[in-house]
């Protein structure tokens, strides 16, 4: 499974409930990576999609603690639930496309992260992990330099060293770099 997800120099994603920046080309990005895939996300994110409707040309599962929140999407309650219908999935189907507590809990389970690092730092309010300092994952990928509505960005992916902590546990093998993940 892969993230997705759009940061500035300290890892922000967002505040206020909404994006850092606007970068047409990162949202074509994000379409070309997420079309007739599955997204998962958080019910915070969802409501801040326009409209706060689902994206076209994508499934959503949404995470939310309230069963019938809406009936546009499929709606589960636990990372766990989520899980398993992702286990019936493709390797690369399901991409995690948060906010941050759908990005910290998903984590665990993810082999890639594909991250548009904008050079700029803004207020934010909700963050993504440092991948740069964390022991599980190594950037394995960084493009040039691009540059947009006066910001300067970079598309890059980071890999998983080993497996994560939850697919470890599930698969009985070693995992590299992070504890027990407190989900
Ligand atoms: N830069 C980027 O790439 C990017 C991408 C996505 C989002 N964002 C930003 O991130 C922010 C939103 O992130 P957020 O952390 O506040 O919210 P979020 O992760 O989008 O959603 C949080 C909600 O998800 C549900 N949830 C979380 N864990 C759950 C679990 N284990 N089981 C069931 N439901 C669970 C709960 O919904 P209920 O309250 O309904 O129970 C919770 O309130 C916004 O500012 C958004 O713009 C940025």
């Amino acid at each position: 499974m892969k993230a997705i997800a759009a940061v500035d120099r300290n890892w922000g994603i967002g505040m206020d409930g909404g994006l850092l920046a606007r970068l047409p080309s990162d949202m074509a990005y994000f379409r070309e990576k997420t079309l007739g895939r599955t997204l998962i996300m958080g019910r915070k994110t969802l409501e801040g999609l326009p409209g706060g409707r689902p994206l076209a040309g994508r499934a959503t599962l949404l995470l939310s603690r309230d069963p019938a929140y809406r009936a546009d999407c499929e709606v589960f309650g636990s990372v766990e639930a989520c899980l398993a219908r992702v286990a019936g999935l493709g390797a690369d189907e399901a991409l995690v496309a948060g906010g941050a507590e759908i990005y910290r809990q998903f984590l665990p389970w993810c082999d890639e992260c594909l991250i548009t690092k904008i050079d700029a730092a803004f207020p934010a309010d909700r963050h993504f992990e440092n991948l740069d300092e964390s022991a599980a994952f190594q950037l394995a990928w960084e493009g040039e330099a691009l540059s947009e509505n006066g910001l300067s960005y970079r598309f890059s992916a980071y890999r998983r060293l080993g497996l994560g902590p939850g697919r470890a546990a599930a698969e009985g093998g070693a995992c590299a770099g992070e504890g027990p993940w407190q989900g």
